[in-house]
């Protein structure tokens, strides 16, 4: 579930509860109270039509004091001339619209009997209201009558003359259809009048067809019984229509009583409280609507600078460390947003410290490298060094043994070889075992042999002295000193002393130099080891010129003022090296060449002496069949090497 939904959703569901019990509670409300209204306006009506009847029944009361008092019907009650009396109650009765009217003389016997057709065959329970007129009394009220069950309202009056009183008078209003709807007029409900859960008269159309026993005791619907000591207002249904219902209660003469009800239709109010109830659904359903996108709208607004949040948290920790969120307002939001931004700058910053101090670890790490490979490589020289020097120094006396006697051998053989010539001649006939051992000895290859002998030795001992001082250089027995030397001089020197091996061989004819100088200053270094290296770089130019047909050594000088450094390079269009072999020839001991020629020290000396102990670099470019070029580069001031201080303090 989103934030914004997180945020939205109890907001709404909130909302929407108080909504929904604010309009539940208010459309209860307004239903409630129309329907209190038309409760109220029923039990008001009741009382209306309760005081009608009564109203009703003073006037008959009235109307019967009105017949008591009429001259001619006492006279005619007096005379007893009943033809007398029907002709002046006659037109009472039309005028009055009575129902009934009863003349009785003074012992209660009647004199005249009118009564609307209804009423014609009943038997009228009117002995009480007879008896209370002809003692006197005035009475209003209602009596029954008995097949047809007709209830009358009645009023009684006691007909006086001035003897006394000669008898009484009693008028009625059946109830009927009429009088029911003459009380209800313009009251626009339905009056039922019921005897012993029969209908007697009603307004209803068709009154007569209700099952009224079945509405009473709410057998169509579950109502209570309506009629009990204490009728209250209720709802009842009548065909499936609900009314409100007033239950009226007359009481008349004779334990009489007139069950009425006053019947409102709730058509209507059903109708209003629907509508009302559609009004609150339809409210409810705009407010929830609008509960709903305030929710979300709101929710949206909370939640987006939180998303614009986490997507930056994101985007910070994918790698984007310059992403920022933007500040608009001053809430905690925006709080969230700038504690966010400063949080970037601050790993940004240390993401920046980091990247320096991991660059300052690398190139650490590099020099470390270089340093212990150079350490390693300073480690095994010194040690070759020493063993070296060992072998020089313990090689070095017995050649200069050798050397130093083989001169002397060779003039004392020459001396020798003198005392035979010379005994040769003064004794030219040598005795004949003495010829026989000249003989035996070949005397005369032996000594020219000798001689080739003796020479070669003393060749091979100036080589070995030659091996030793290249092994003594090597391990740097030898220190000369320290000098501000012009380098073409040296090149020269060392020329001259090659010069012999530049002279045209068998496999080869003469090497032609060239020589591309340019004016170099002087160079502050070790001469005698610079010759050395000019020495060894040659050589092997030579060497390498071996069955070339036009066979060439390029030297070349130049100096870089700028740098303070000085170039020589020196190219031969011999052989040329591999790429496999170049990586190993500044290694010791590494030769291509026969042994006996070759050493594979020349180079790796030569390295030494311009890396190590001048601060320089020796660089080789070369490819099979192409010829080979080294590359001295020297600073004109004396840089001390690395090894050298680390072979100094080792
Ligand atoms: N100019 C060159 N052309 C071709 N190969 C060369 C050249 N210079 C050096 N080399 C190769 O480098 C190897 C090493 O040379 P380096 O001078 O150290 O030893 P070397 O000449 O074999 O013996 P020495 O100790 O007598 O000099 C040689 O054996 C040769 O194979
Ligand atoms: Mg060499």
């Amino acid at each position: 579930m989103s934030i914004r939904q997180k945020i939205s959703l109890p907001f709404i569901v909130m909302f929407l509860a108080t909504w929904f019990l604010g309009s539940s509670a208010f459309g209860y409300y307004f239903s409630r109270s129309l329907e209190e209204k038309k409760s109220d306006e029923i039990e008001a009506l009741g009382q209306i039509i309760f005081r009608d009847f009564e109203k009703t029944k003073n006037q008959l009361e009235i109307h019967a004091r009105l017949i008591s008092e009429n001259h001619q019907i006492i006279e005619a009650i007096k005379s007893e001339n009943t033809p007398d009396l029907l002709q002046n109650v006659l037109p009472l009765k039309t005028s009055l619209s009575l129902d009934l009217i009863k003349i009785v003389d003074q012992d209660g016997n009647k004199l005249i009997d009118l009564r609307v057709p209804l009423l014609t065959h009943a038997t009228l329970f009117d002995q009480i209201a007879i008896s209370q007129a002809i003692h006197g009394v005035n009475l209003s009220s209602m009596i029954a009558t008995k097949s047809p069950v007709v209830y009358v309202l009645v009023g009684t009056a006691p007909i006086k003359s001035q003897e006394g009183i000669v008898g009484g008078v009693i008028v009625g209003h059946a109830i009927s259809n009429d009088l029911l709807k003459e009380i209800s007029e313009g009251l626009d409900k339905d009056i039922v009048a019921l005897h012993q859960q029969q209908q007697i008269a009603s307004t209803l159309p068709n009154g007569n067809q209700i099952q009224w026993h079945n509405v009473l005791n709410g057998k169509n619907r579950d109502s209570p019984k309506i009629f009990p000591s204490r009728p209250k207002t209720q709802e009842l249904y009548i065909n499936q229509q609900p009314y409100m219902a007033k239950p009226i209660v007359i009481h008349g003469l004779a334990n009489t009583k007139l069950e009425l009800l006053l019947l409102s239709p709730l058509q209507s109010l059903r109708q209003s409280q629907r509508r009302l109830w559609i009004a609150v659904g339809i409210f409810s359903l705009l407010g929830v609507a609008i509960a709903s996108t305030m929710g979300y709208l709101i929710a949206g607004a909370i939640s987006r600078p939180i998303k614009k949040v986490t997507d930056a948290s994101t985007q910070l920790a994918d790698g984007d460390l310059t992403i920022r969120v933007p500040v608009i307002s001053r809430d905690e939001l925006s709080q969230l947003a700038q504690g966010f931004n400063f949080m970037a700058e601050q790993i940004q910053q240390r993401d920046r410290e980091l990247k320096l101090k991991m660059q300052e670890l690398q190139d650490t790490l590099e020099k470390l490298s270089v340093t212990q490979l150079q350490l390693v490589q300073s480690e095994k020289m010194a040690g070759l060094g020493q063993i070296v020097a060992g072998i020089a120094h313990e090689l070095n006396n017995p050649v200069t043994f050798i050397y130093g006697n083989v001169e002397h051998a060779f003039d004392y053989i020459e001396d020798l070889l003198n005392l035979i010539s010379a005994y040769q001649q003064e004794y030219p006939e040598p005795t004949e075992a003495l010829a026989e051992t000249i003989e035996e000895i070949d005397l005369y290859f032996l000594i020219y042999d000798l001689k080739k002998i003796l020479q070669s030795m003393k060749y091979g001992a100036e080589r070995i002295k030659s091996i030793i001082l290249d092994l003594r250089n090597f391990s740097r027995l030898d220190e000369a000193d320290l000098k501000s030397v012009n380098l073409l001089e040296g090149l020269e020197n060392t020329l001259k002393i090659l010069q012999y091996r530049f002279k045209p061989q068998a496999n080869r004819p003469e090497i032609q130099l060239v020589k591309d100088y340019q004016n170099l200053p002087l160079v502050e270094c070790y001469a005698a080891k610079m010759n050395q290296v000019f020495m060894n770089i040659l050589s092997n130019a030579i060497d390498a010129l071996e069955m070339v047909a036009n066979p060439m050594i390029k030297i070349k000088t130049k100096f870089a003022e700028n740098l303070q450094q000085v170039q020589v390079a020196i190219y031969d269009n011999g052989c040329g090296i591999t790429e496999e072999i170049i990586s190993k020839i500044f290694d010791p001991f590494f030769t291509t060449k026969p042994v006996g020629k070759g050493t594979g020290m020349g180079l790796a000396v030569s390295y030494q002496v311009i890396v190590d102990q001048h601060g320089g670099l020796l660089e080789c470019v070369s490819k099979p069949g192409q010829g080979s070029e080294f590359l001295i580069t020297l600073p004109i001031r004396h840089q001390q090497g690395i090894s050298d201080h680390i072979s100094d303090k080792v």
